[in-house]
């Protein structure tokens, strides 16, 4: 997949769909030439390179006016010699100058990929799946050794970079900026493709015309976000969800995070993504190093669905990893929009005992079982059962749930302390803060300095005691606060810059230890609903909640949104009471069990409050996933009609060999007598026949009608009452249905 023209330095990676191209420039540092569709192999490529004399620029060598780095593209740009753009780099030496002159050295093409030590990262199972280049350059002045790595995928049209640095010289140095991935497009008439929003509100689709100057999105604190996701993707003014040239970049991070696209005044796009500059600061003492986290970039002719789906493939087969990652998830109930913190143990097993009839397999305790946790004030870091609930205590309680036939989880907050605990009381020194300074709070809770191996190892010993003497077969993995004040005790003045980086690190090495202790235990990632869902959490937790809104209306955008990076089998999504408690709104318990099927289902409601009518339909809800889970998990997720852009939301899972879909169509308000309606569908196969049964009604197909023709939809609302249909009900807002299409 990897071919080098030694004569003219130029390295080809090409998977046969896609190339990237790369080659070394007469000044020694490394220039950018493709990426896209796949290219030729074996010929000379260098005719890309574009630079010409104008006034007002800054050229590299004397006697040379047509060669200046503010005119080529390149790999890996610094600042201060030529080029004005922002750098991927910028290291400091003790003499002060931040000027680096990376060159080339050699190069180095691997089979397979190599893990990234104590950093998540996609992987391959054997060396046949993947080639990796690594181009190794030196600044000589300063020591420095850096290599770009490269992973191309066979496939998946997906190119893994990260970046390593060594101080091989003789002083420190300090990394200022550090990113894992810059790349310069020859034009940049793109539209860029974020994923912003708010807590309860993550993760919007929002799109933007590239103007000349900087488009970024970023996080300051210390977790990825609800505000932005560590992610942006480029497309064609004319690509669409189904069609037309996108790229996708994602980082494999969950902290500070910085995504950026810049036009310069040739036109010029360079997209950077990596860690925060700002507030980075890394020292390098000599014989040092440090590595970059993963970034990945996928790209697709098959509109935004299309690079979904590479980044959906590689991500659920080649980052989640462990004994879920292909495994069905069990149906679970949570107990927290029930009850908050107020519950014994009665109320559980009373919850789980309606929770088992109607098929559920995973009861998970959230949030109030330990310490003096009442209300959220106090209890966090005390990671024992609160006797006066749980008389029995965790063991007592998971045995009782075991013996029902269910599984047990519980749920942790493992990087808090409240001032209210016996850890905080024993350890006042544990929490991030700065000297002489009052600690701002969040929820009453302060962050304990995982940058320090001796606080994790405390949090590690207090979950490893639950978790081995108790049956747990889950665990929610909480995080409900941003870090402030950014300082470590643990670390000299001149290492804090490296805090931030630093605790995600300790984050990573608590979720590892767990997983090698504890192989089988499933992990869901949380952080106040989704305000930590990123590639870097999937690689330790094959699922994540997505959001705290649990309304099924807001989750039709969350979800959609959300699915641009992510694949469906990751995201958290349950069925709540209504009127729902974060929106007010009441909608139908089909729609609301229709949105959480299409992700990790479960159910958030006290069972024993529901009509005989609802639990009817909750057993047939929990019935028809487990029939389906395998498709819902693994099938190619299409999302057809955008609930951003008008009163429909549509999305369509669909077996890998088009053998059978399932389309869940959801519609918002309620319409009269609207026009006929047909969404034409994807990934079937156009020669087969197909049945297509909904709740209504039955008919047969042909694949290449239900893709060119398009799936009919039953409109209830367009005036005509149905027979059998259920009556007026059907006319109401916030319907949805799913549609079967099997092959016959
Ligand atoms: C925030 C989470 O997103 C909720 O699901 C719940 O676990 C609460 N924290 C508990 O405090």
């Amino acid at each position: 997949m990897i071919t080098v023209n030694e004569k003219e330095h130029v390295f080809h990676l090409n998977n046969g769909r896609i190339s990237y191209l790369l080659y070394v420039m007469d000044s020694g540092q490394m220039g950018h030439l493709y990426f896209g569709k796949a290219l030729h192999t074996g010929g000379s490529y260098l005719h890309m390179v574009e630079k010409a004399h104008r006034p007002m620029t800054t050229y590299i060598t004397e006697g040379d006016l047509y060669t200046s780095y503010e005119h080529l593209r390149q790999e890996y740009p610094v600042y201060g010699t030529s080029d004005y753009r922002y750098p991927a780099l910028e290291v400091q030496g003790t003499d002060g100058s931040s000027i680096c002159k990376p060159e080339y050295h050699s190069y180095v093409i691997v089979s397979g990929k190599k893990p990234l030590e104590g950093l998540p990262a996609t992987y391959v199972e054997d060396d046949g799946e993947a080639e990796t280049l690594e181009i190794l350059m030196r600044d000589e002045w300063l020591g420095l050794e850096i290599t770009l790595s490269y992973t191309i995928f066979r496939d998946c049209d997906a190119i893994a970079r990260s970046v390593r640095f060594v101080n091989q010289g003789k002083n420190p140095l300090f990394l200022d900026r550090a990113m894992s991935l810059s790349l310069d497009y020859p034009d940049a008439d793109w539209e860029s493709v974020q994923l912003s929003g708010s807590w309860a509100r993550e993760r919007s689709v929002v799109t933007k015309k590239l103007e000349p100057g900087v488009t970024a999105v970023s996080s300051m604190r210390g977790n990825s976000s609800h505000q932005h996701n560590p992610f942006l993707a480029l497309k064609r003014k004319d690509a669409t969800e189904h069609a037309g040239e996108v790229c996708g970049f994602s980082l494999v991070y969950s902290g500070n995070f910085l995504a950026q696209a810049e036009v310069d005044n040739y036109n010029v796009l360079r997209v950077m993504l990596g860690i925060n500059p700002f507030g980075f600061r890394w020292k390098l003492e000599p014989g040092e190093s440090f590595v970059t986290p993963e970034a990945v970039m996928v790209w697709s002719c098959e509109g935004m669905n299309g690079m979904s789906r590479q980044f959906h493939t590689l991500y659920r087969e080649r980052l989640a990893r462990g004994y879920w990652r292909d495994r069905e998830r069990p149906v679970l109930i949570n107990n927290w929009e029930a009850t908050a913190f107020d519950y014994v143990e009665e109320d559980l097993i009373r919850f789980a005992l309606k929770a088992k009839e109607c098929g559920i397999e995973l009861f998970v305790l959230d949030d109030g079982w330990f310490g003096a946790r009442n209300n959220d004030r106090a209890g966090l870091g005390d990671w024992r059962a609160n006797p006066a609930k749980l008389p029995n205590g965790i063991k007592g309680l998971a045995d009782q749930i075991e013996a029902l036939g269910m599984k047990f989880g519980l749920w942790f907050e493992p990087e808090m302390v409240n001032r209210d605990s016996d850890l905080f009381r024993a350890h006042p020194d544990y929490i991030i803060q700065t000297p002489g300074r009052t600690p701002s709070h969040g929820r009453n809770q302060f962050v304990l300095d995982f940058s320090r191996r001796e606080v994790v190892d405390e949090i590690y010993g207090q979950m490893y005691i639950l978790l081995s003497q108790a049956k747990i077969s889950y665990i929610k993995w909480d995080m409900n606060r941003s870090i402030s004040e950014c300082y470590s005790s643990a670390f000299p003045a001149d290492r804090q810059g490296e805090i931030f980086h630093r605790y995600i690190l300790g984050v990573y090495s608590l979720h590892e230890r767990l997983i090698q202790a504890f192989p089988k235990l499933l992990i869901e990632s949380c952080s106040s609903g989704g305000g930590r869902f990123d590639a870097g959490m999937l690689y330790y937790a094959p699922q994540g909640w997505t959001s705290d809104d649990s309304d099924a209306i807001e989750r039709l955008k969350i979800q959609y949104g959300t699915s641009l990076v992510y694949p469906v089998s990751c995201m958290g999504a349950h069925v709540s009471a209504c009127p729902n408690s974060q929106v007010g709104r009441s909608t139908p318990i089909e729609t609301r069990g229709n949105v959480a099927m299409t992700g990790a289902f479960g159910y958030e409601l006290d069972l024993n409050k529901l009509s005989e009518e609802e639990l009817k339909t909750v057993k047939q809800q929990i019935a028809f996933y487990k029939q389906n889970r395998g498709l819902f998990a693994q099938g190619s997720f299409y999302r057809l009609l955008s609930p951003f852009e008008g009163n429909f939301a549509a999305w369509e899972m669909a077996e890998r060999d088009g053998s059978r879909a399932l389309v869940t169509v959801t519609r918002i308000l309620s319409e009269i007598n609207g026009p006929y309606r047909r969404i034409p569908l994807l990934g079937l196969n156009p020669d087969r026949k197909y049945r297509i049964c909904s709740r209504y009604l039955s008919y047969d197909a042909y694949g290449d009608e239900l893709m060119q023709f398009g799936l009919m939809l039953e409109d209830q609302a367009s005036g005509q009452v149905i027979e059998g249909s259920g009556g007026s009900g059907s006319c109401e807002d916030f319907r949805s249905l799913v549609y079967e299409i099997m092959a016959i």
